[in-house]
């Protein structure tokens, strides 16, 4: 039994007429970047959120960015977030010379720890990046509620997460700014890199649309510094037709999910918790063992597909350590790290295959 990680060929052979022949619209009508797809997609991603914005932009790495350069985010600002993440989280606070402020996850979500992230703030705060880790969303209604009391600028990192909910409201649209990732194998994925920006402040938007497009505000008049950060429009017509059929695979998603939860409750590993009032799109389905190096290994001699997201904090990187942070400084992170693997998740995930990747995992 050959079992892919994620199975990007079965989802494209389900849609394969429909996006072939928008994609060769695309190169028919020669109109590469924006146009009616883009804005298609984006009116889509706006309705499917509620969010009053939605604006496609170059990856979910450029949508961090371009959020914290609309906030005005720079050297001497303090961005809080979780060290318990991919690293775009983190770089682009860098990048921008602004200090990544660390704060530990809860032990059962993986998400950032609302109940520390009090003692993190100083007089330099000026924005909460929490992230929605493997689908599932933080407890955002705890964070914005810190950030209004000290006057802060709430990101979501929702770049694992698009079509997950949070108390019925959907990701990316449940704080100032939400960010996604369209990189392949996101929930929502392109076929090249590809994010989007959600926001319901008019103000916000239109300094954002800008900002993709070098400052523009027109044609060779720049407002301000900006990047190349837009989206192309074969990536918006490749997403225009998945995002028809994503509430489908979110639901085959979810079924995947919990059917795993089911079938591993008598497994010596712990499985994902989804907290009370959350639905995952399963971006990662993630469990922690104590021995990760013999659990990898058994499945790989039955060619059972593993990752490990991820096996650094990005405290201790090598990339991070100007800032300061040393071994045990955060230790929920550090302990999961050392504990978590990803099993193979897709919509397209067969019984028979989960089945045995299950049965493996248990012999
Ligand atoms: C949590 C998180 N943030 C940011 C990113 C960056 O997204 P992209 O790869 O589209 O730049 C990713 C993608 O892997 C991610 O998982």
């Amino acid at each position: 039994m050959k079992i892919n990680f994620i199975d990007l060929k079965a989802q494209y052979l389900e849609y394969q007429s429909e996006i072939d022949s928008e994609v060769l619209e695309v190169m028919a009508s020669t109109q590469f970047i924006g146009g009616a797809k883009l804005n298609q997609l984006e009116s889509s991603l706006a309705s499917y959120t509620g969010a009053s914005h939605a604006i496609g932009c170059s990856s979910g790495t450029d949508a961090l960015l371009l959020s914290l350069m609309a906030c005005g985010i720079g050297r001497g600002d303090e961005v809080i977030t979780t060290p318990f993440t991919f690293i775009a989280t983190a770089e682009v606070i860098a990048f921008l010379g602004a200090t990544a402020v660390f704060v530990d996850i809860e032990e059962d979500t993986y998400n950032i720890d609302a109940s520390k992230i009090e003692d993190a703030i100083t007089d330099k705060t000026k924005v909460i990046m929490p992230v929605s880790l493997y689908g599932q969303c933080a407890d955002m209604d705890a964070i914005n509620e810190i950030a209004q009391k000290h006057s802060l600028t709430v990101i979501e990192d929702a770049c694992q997460s698009f079509g997950a909910t949070y108390d019925g409201k959907k990701s990316c649209n449940l704080s100032t700014i939400g960010c996604t990732s369209f990189f392949p194998s996101k929930p929502l994925g392109a076929y090249g890199d590809g994010g989007a920006i959600f926001t319901n402040d008019d103000e916000l938007a239109t300094k954002i649309r800008m900002l993709l497009n070098h400052g523009q505000n027109e044609r060779y008049k720049h407002k301000y510094i900006g990047i190349n950060g837009r989206l192309d429009a074969i990536q918006a017509a490749v997403l225009n037709v998945k995002l028809k059929h994503f509430d489908k695979e979110v639901k085959l998603r979810d079924e995947i999910g919990s059917r795993y939860s089911d079938l591993l409750e008598d497994a010596d590993v712990i499985t994902p918790k989804i907290a009370e009032g959350n639905t995952s799109v399963y971006a990662q389905y993630s469990i922690r063992v104590k021995n990760r190096e013999a659990m990898v290994e058994k499945l790989s001699t039955k060619e059972i597909p593993t990752a490990v997201h991820y096996p650094l904090p990005l405290h201790l990187q090598e990339a991070f350590k100007d800032l300061g942070y040393k071994e045990g400084d955060f230790p929920v992170s550090e302990m999961v790290s050392n504990e978590i693997m990803s099993l193979p998740m897709s919509p397209y995930l067969k019984d028979s295959e989960q089945d045995f990747i299950v049965q493996t995992i248990k012999g």
